[in-house]
């Protein structure tokens, strides 16, 4: 079978990593993918964005099957492109993505279901946000409604903040997408990743994951896409994994499909636990950057007839199993990331670093120049490991992390904090 992957980063990397595994391949391509993804799968550069470019080298090539990577592409509706050429793809269609697209249209769905959640106001106003930021007082969460990046959210422990986060939005920070912004209830608690595959009908639950959003150690600095990430999240507890089934995934595909798009792909919730149990604080429609990593190398069987199922309605007949082990990964950005970071600085030591026992290194943005592997962009290489604890993956990801030579480059020191703390508590 033929099979083509879209995207170019570390999750992309680990996709196809994990499919180039499979007996079923026999030919995988990604689109445009980075120097490290070339050594599973061949590297085409065509820009994403040009459907009929994607369409065309499916038809060219008779590629069976397209699995999306990034967000962007599912909103800008790739698998309804694909679909209508006939194309069989992994992923929602541009309708059922916006889950991820639009806070409002989940906030609403969340709200005419029962699905627990921060309470929240929608606007379209600054004056009306302002005016209900001021009733609510703060901590209070300001959204804008639709993708940003991950640059969306203010998290306002002061009005003044929250007041000036609506005045960023309206003003065009984000453009088309702070046109409305989705004003929410402050959550407290651990937060989770829980992942689905779903078929419009059927949800198999993934493994949980845990990551690190802030750019330093200690979980300071800014949010950014993803500074590292484990699995399991030791906090997701088998009780907790089926509340959620039960009170968000499950009612969420229910309406999706009675709204006529029903939910096929990945289904990422990002999920508070509060002490009012489980609630949602957002969905995303396609595996997190960096978490994909780690639930790729967690999972023991076959990737590809699953993904299959999502698209072919067939999930009720899947299971998956997962090795036992721990995984983690550490992310290596350019100096600079979040804000600019240069391209171009070279990487040296990846193949002395990936001998470690249980190492595997993905790559985010990377390009080859002259034989070399230089940067190319904020987050560079994913250092991952298997343990057979949290401090055990970790060791062996940092011991790889200190033999590769990379000045220009960072990583946060305390990956899995959380996870470790809860190891040695238990000595
Ligand atoms: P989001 O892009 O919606 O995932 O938001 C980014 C981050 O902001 C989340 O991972 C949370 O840490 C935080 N956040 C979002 N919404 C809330 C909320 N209602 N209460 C507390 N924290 C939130
Ligand atoms: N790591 C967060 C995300 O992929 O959205």
């Amino acid at each position: 079978m033929k099979i083509l992957v879209l995207g170019s980063g570390g999750r992309e990397h680990a996709l196809c990593w994990k499919i180039a595994a499979s007996p079923l391949v026999t030919k995988l391509w990604c689109l445009p993918g980075n120097a490290g993804i070339a050594n599973d799968a061949e590297c085409v550069p065509i820009d994403l964005t040009d459907h009929a470019a994607v369409i065309a080298f499916c038809k060219a090539n008779a590629v069976d099957f397209v699995v999306v990577g990034p967000d962007a592409a599912i909103a800008a509706g790739i698998v309804d492109d694909l679909n209508a050429a006939r194309f069989k793809a992994f992923g929602p269609t541009k309708a059922a993505g916006q889950l991820e697209s639009s806070k409002s249209f989940t906030k609403a769905l969340c709200r005419d279901n029962n699905i627990p959640t921060a309470a929240y106001g929608h606007f379209d106003k600054a004056e009306a946000a302002k005016a209900y930021i001021r009733q609510q007082g703060a901590p209070i969460v300001v959204k804008a409604d639709g993708l940003a990046a991950g640059k969306g959210v203010v998290v306002a422990m002061t009005l003044d903040e929250a007041l000036a986060a609506v005045e960023m939005m309206f003003g065009g920070a984000f453009g088309e997408s702070g046109a409305e912004v989705v004003v929410e209830e402050f959550m407290q608690g651990e937060e989770a990743s829980f992942f689905v595959l779903c078929d419009g009908e059927h949800a198999l639950p993934l493994a949980t994951v845990q990551d690190h959003k802030r750019a330093f150690d200690g979980d300071q600095g800014p949010n950014t896409g993803g500074m590292g990430a484990y699995s399991p999240a030791p906090v997701m507890t088998e009780a907790l994994c089926q509340q959620v089934m039960d009170e968000i995934i499950h009612p969420t595909l229910r309406a999706m499909k009675a709204k006529g798009m029903p939910y096929k792909g990945v289904l990422y919730a990002g999920i508070m636990l509060t002490d009012n149990g489980p609630k949602l604080v957002e969905y995303n429609a396609r595996f997190g950057d960096p978490e994909c990593q780690v639930l790729m190398l967690r999972m023991m069987s076959d990737i590809v007839p699953a993904l299959i199922a999502c698209a072919d309605g067939q999930l009720g007949h899947m299971s998956l199993r997962w090795y036992d082990e721990v995984a983690i990964t550490v992310i290596m950005a350019t100096k600079g990331y979040p804000g600019d970071a240069p391209k171009g600085s070279r990487i040296e030591g990846l193949d002395e670093a990936a001998k470690g026992e249980g190492v595997e290194i993905f790559h985010a943005g990377t390009k080859r120049i002259d034989g070399h592997i230089t940067a190319n962009g904020g987050r560079v290489l994913n250092v991952c490991a298997l343990g057979k604890s949290v401090s055990e993956a970790r060791e062996r990801a940092y011991a790889a992390i200190d033999k590769i030579n990379w000045p220009e480059g960072f990583c946060r020191r305390d990956i899995g904090w959380r996870a470790v703390e809860r190891e040695q508590a238990k000595r």
